[in-house]
């Protein structure tokens, strides 16, 4: 940790001495209202005042525990000398948001930087988990630029129905395609009902929400070890005191996440997420991040980099058995990057340490099976490849591990489903003639088009076919996919179809050919036919016409570049509001 003698802010020094510390009416006003809220002038007063950011709500599941948490961060605060203030903020819960969580992404990245920026705040403490809220946080803490550490609020407690162990989400999916092919009934389902999702706690599979809190420690910004704690073990509890303490004294060091968000943190969260086989969502997530902290990432960067990294995280549903719990005592975060060093840029400081490489002394690897060695990995590769070609000009992305090897190298007839709703109504009609070969395609389900880009890219199989036994078929959309999800699933098809990208052009019938190795995806129609379609090609109806969504459609950049709002990428800095 950073020694607690590092130079101190003066009390004039902080940001919040705007508020508190001038002469004048205002701040006599603000110190009158801190009366009113119940505080001793020598509690607050010359003392750094730390936002807790708190994503807690009655609806969200993943985040029910954060409430309880955040006292626990004050604690630490307190005690370091700080005066901590909790703000609710918005809950983007991955289940019952609609369409999507990710169309509210940038809405909470909005409210976090605006939260920080208008109020007397000298550094944040970021409480979220659940798919969307870690990107969102930290995308909005980024553009303020003030010192915030990362609370993840932890995977939710492994289930377990009829001696087996069930992951959230991928378990779902797979007895909910066992029922459609009459392998389970209702009984079954009830007991499952029940079973699934057991405690408090993001999914503890390494889903969306593993992956982009682990992504957050290997940027650097929560406490070591901090993105594994199941989110009900007492250990949470301590790691959200320890961020409260740490909140202090990286205000009185005046260490700001861009000191901490740097181009090789950015470059280390990718092999990380990628050697965690971790979810695709990471993709655009991280970009969208790094375009915040001033940080150019692409695709190719994850292509590049996932030829260099093995998948070593054998967790579930890249991996074959366990999950984040089973990670967490094997060694967590900082033991996987034990195994990594190399492709690691360990010179770099963190919230908690001047270098990653202190931060990770001490840490090794307890089961080689849940955390594999190097001559035994889960995958020789890391588990994304960006696919290019005349169908995704701008790019797609597979998760390759996650689906049968067999249809890596596969070329099939297009079935192709203009929106999800008709997906879901038709996909069982025998009179579509779907075979094992067919490749699904679904289109009008990107970043504008969905709108939201909902997580509609693991496109169901039919029920003939899986009661033949078809698991996996080739599908391809614009939309993204649960990080709980599997399959050879082509999924961010950039620049996407409702903006009249090339997948609008393809018909039922057409040949496509995936090939993973190459990185191809091609629709084996010539240019001049293309061409043709895409003269007689007119744009669907707006889907909004006012309010956010409109903004929305408006804003939203595509897959390829991280779907923040224009707006809100570009740089610049915003003043800080006069307070005095
Ligand atoms: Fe919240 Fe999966 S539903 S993380
Ligand atoms: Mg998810």
């Amino acid at each position: 940790m950073v020694p607690v003698n590092a130079p101190r802010k003066r009390p004039e020094d902080l940001r919040s001495h705007q508020w508190y510390g001038t002469e004048g009416l205002r701040s006599f006003s603000h110190r009158a209202r801190t009366r009113q809220l119940g505080y001793l002038p020598e509690e607050h007063l010359g003392k750094p005042v730390v936002a807790i950011l708190n994503t807690w709500s009655d609806i969200n599941p993943c985040h029910a525990h954060l409430r309880d948490r955040a006292q626990a961060v004050k604690r630490g605060v307190w005690q370091a000398g700080g005066f901590p203030l909790e703000f609710p903020v918005a809950t983007l819960s991955e289940t019952f948001q609609k369409p999507t969580p990710m169309l509210y992404r940038n809405l909470l990245a909005m409210e976090t930087e605006e939260l920080l920026r208008s109020y007397p705040v000298d550094g944040a403490v970021l409480m979220g988990g659940c798919d969307k809220s870690t990107p969102a946080l930290l995308m909005g803490a980024a553009s303020v630029d003030l010192p915030a550490v990362f609370v993840p609020a932890g995977p939710m407690l492994p289930g377990h129905w009829r001696g087996e162990t069930l992951g959230s989400g991928t378990d779902m999916w797979k007895y909910w395609d066992d029922r459609r092919a009459g392998l389970i009934g209702d009984c079954e389902m009830a007991e499952l009902e029940s079973a699934l999702a057991r405690s408090p706690g993001h999914c503890m599979t390494m889903g969306t929400a593993s992956t982009l809190t682990a992504a957050a420690e290997a940027l650097g910004v929560t406490v070591p070890g901090a993105s594994s704690i199941p989110a009900v073990d007492s250990g949470h509890d301590r790691m959200a005191a320890r961020a409260g303490m740490r909140i202090v004294e990286l205000v009185h060091r005046d260490r700001r996440l861009s000191a901490v968000l740097t181009a090789d943190a950015f470059q280390d969260a990718v092999t990380t997420v990628l050697g965690l086989g971790g979810s695709t969502n990471a993709v655009i997530h991280l970009i969208a991040m790094a375009g915040r902290a001033g940080v150019r990432l692409t695709l190719d960067d994850f292509d590049r980099t996932a030829r260099t990294v093995p998948v070593l995280a054998n967790v579930r549903p890249g991996g074959r058995r366990y999950l984040m719990e089973d990670f967490h005592f094997a060694g967590g975060l900082p033991g996987f990057l034990s195994r990594i060093p190399e492709l690691l840029h360990l010179d770099r400081p963190t919230v908690c340490h001047d270098t990653y490489r202190e931060q990770l002394a001490g840490a090794r690897v307890h089961d080689d099976d849940v955390i594999r060695t190097r001559d035994n990995p889960v995958a020789a590769e890391g588990g994304v490849a960006v696919l290019r070609g005349n169908l995704c000009p701008d790019g797609a992305v597979i998760k390759h591990i996650a689906a049968e090897p067999r249809l890596l190298r596969h070329t099939g007839p297009a079935v192709v489903f203009d929106d999800y709703r008709t997906m879901q109504r038709t996909i069982d009609d025998p009179a579509l003639g779907i075979t094992a070969d067919s490749v699904l395609v679904l289109r009008n389900a990107g970043p504008r088009g969905g709108p939201g880009m909902p997580e509609y890219g693991m496109l169901p199989i039919p029920g003939r076919l899986l009661e033949q036994g078809v698991r996996d078929m080739v599908r391809i959309s614009d939309a993204r996919m649960s990080g709980t999800s599997y399959g050879a699933c082509v999924l961010h098809v950039a620049p996407e179809s409702y903006v009249g990208g090339p997948l609008a052009l393809v018909r039922t019938g057409d040949l496509i050919t995936l090939d993973v190795a190459a990185r191809s995806l091609r629709v084996e129609v010539d240019d001049a036919e293309l061409a043709r379609r895409r003269a007689a090609w007119t744009p669907p109806p707006a889907r909004h016409r006012r309010g956010y969504g409109a903004l929305y459609d408006e804003q939203v950049t595509q897959a390829d570049t991280g779907c923040d709002f224009a707006f809100l990428a570009r740089p610049g800095e915003v003043p800080d509001p006069y307070a005095g």
